[in-house]
């Protein structure tokens, strides 16, 4: 039997789960496409309707089918230095302010960025590329690119670091021979000398990540698919993972320019999050208080 669309109850049952699990908001009218992301686990699972799926995806037998419902319904897109004037502040502006810091003594020479929601690790990997080209300006300091995903799939991927040819074409040959080597099939991966710059973990950016704060988190082209308060969520997440005076890179579509209001905007899309000092006292708020 081919199983055609979601019914209205069940497009509402699948997305509040999906909302629910990741934060993500699948828009009205996005029946043809989530039925059809839907209908692969079906088939994988051979079960024969919708309904009977959702019961699975529910019940306690659920396990690693969480997990393969969640990938199959991610939109996954990602491109090497997708945005390109983060990057270019990356290396103009954030490594010379933090190596400047380190020679007079005022921060360790170490850097940690987190590249959140990085699907297949093309925006980890640019990061690596970028921070490799500053090599002699962090010449032994410790770095740390770590990319998360809620896809494991994606995350397997990006640990792999191996891409067809058609997702790094944009790139320029010499851009392509300097991070890739052929491999099978039409195949390319990033070098080993870049490889061991990054590492990946499976991660939802709705919950807290347990690891030390960083210095720069790159957070583009997610929070689009997210409502107002799961936006929220994640900022507040993400700040907490932000030390003070560390930067938040953004995408172009996020939506979250008014839940920045204590960072200062530094570049277009770079936002900085205050240290101590630059805070308001909260004295200073209060509207009741006389002085
Ligand atoms: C369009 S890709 C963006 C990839 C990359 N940041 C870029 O700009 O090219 C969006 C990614 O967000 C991930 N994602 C969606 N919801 C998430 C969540 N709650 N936690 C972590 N990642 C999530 C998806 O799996 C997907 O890989």
């Amino acid at each position: 039997m081919q199983i055609q669309l979601l019914s209205p109850r069940e497009f509402e049952q699948f997305r509040g789960f999906i909302y629910r699990e990741s934060g993500i908001r699948i828009a009205d009218g996005k029946v043809s496409l989530l039925s059809n992301r839907i209908r692969r686990r079906l088939k994988a699972c051979e079960v024969a309707s919708f309904r009977e799926y959702f019961r699975l995806l529910t019940s306690s037998k659920a396990g690693e089918e969480l997990q393969y419902f969640l990938d199959a319904v991610t939109t996954n897109e990602t491109f090497f230095f997708r945005t390109p004037a983060h990057f270019q502040w990356l290396t103009s502006s954030l490594v010379p302010e933090m190596s400047a810091a380190a020679r007079s003594g005022q921060r360790d020479p170490s850097l940690r960025i987190w590249s959140a929601a990085c699907a297949s690790g093309a925006e980890a990997w640019s990061i690596a590329f970028c921070l490799d080209a500053c090599r002699f300006q962090l010449r032994d300091w410790s770095i740390s690119i770590l990319g998360t995903d809620i896809n494991e799939t994606e995350i397997c991927a990006a640990r792999k670091g191996k891409y067809p040819a058609r997702v790094i074409e944009s790139l320029t040959d010499a851009q392509k021979r300097r991070y890739f080597a052929p491999v099978d099939n039409d195949m390319w991966q990033i070098r080993p000398r870049y490889r061991q710059m990054a590492e990946f973990a499976l991660h939802n950016l709705m919950q807290p990540l347990n690891q030390p704060p960083f210095d720069c988190i790159f957070l583009c082209n997610v929070l689009i698919y997210f409502d107002a308060q799961s936006r929220q969520t994640v900022i507040d997440q993400l700040t907490r993972s932000l030390l003070p005076g560390g930067y938040l890179v953004t995408g172009p579509s996020e939506g979250v320019y008014g839940m920045l209001d204590s960072f200062q905007k530094v570049a277009p899309m770079v936002y900085r999050k205050p240290v101590a000092s630059e805070l308001p006292d909260p004295g200073d708020t209060c509207q009741g208080c006389k002085p």
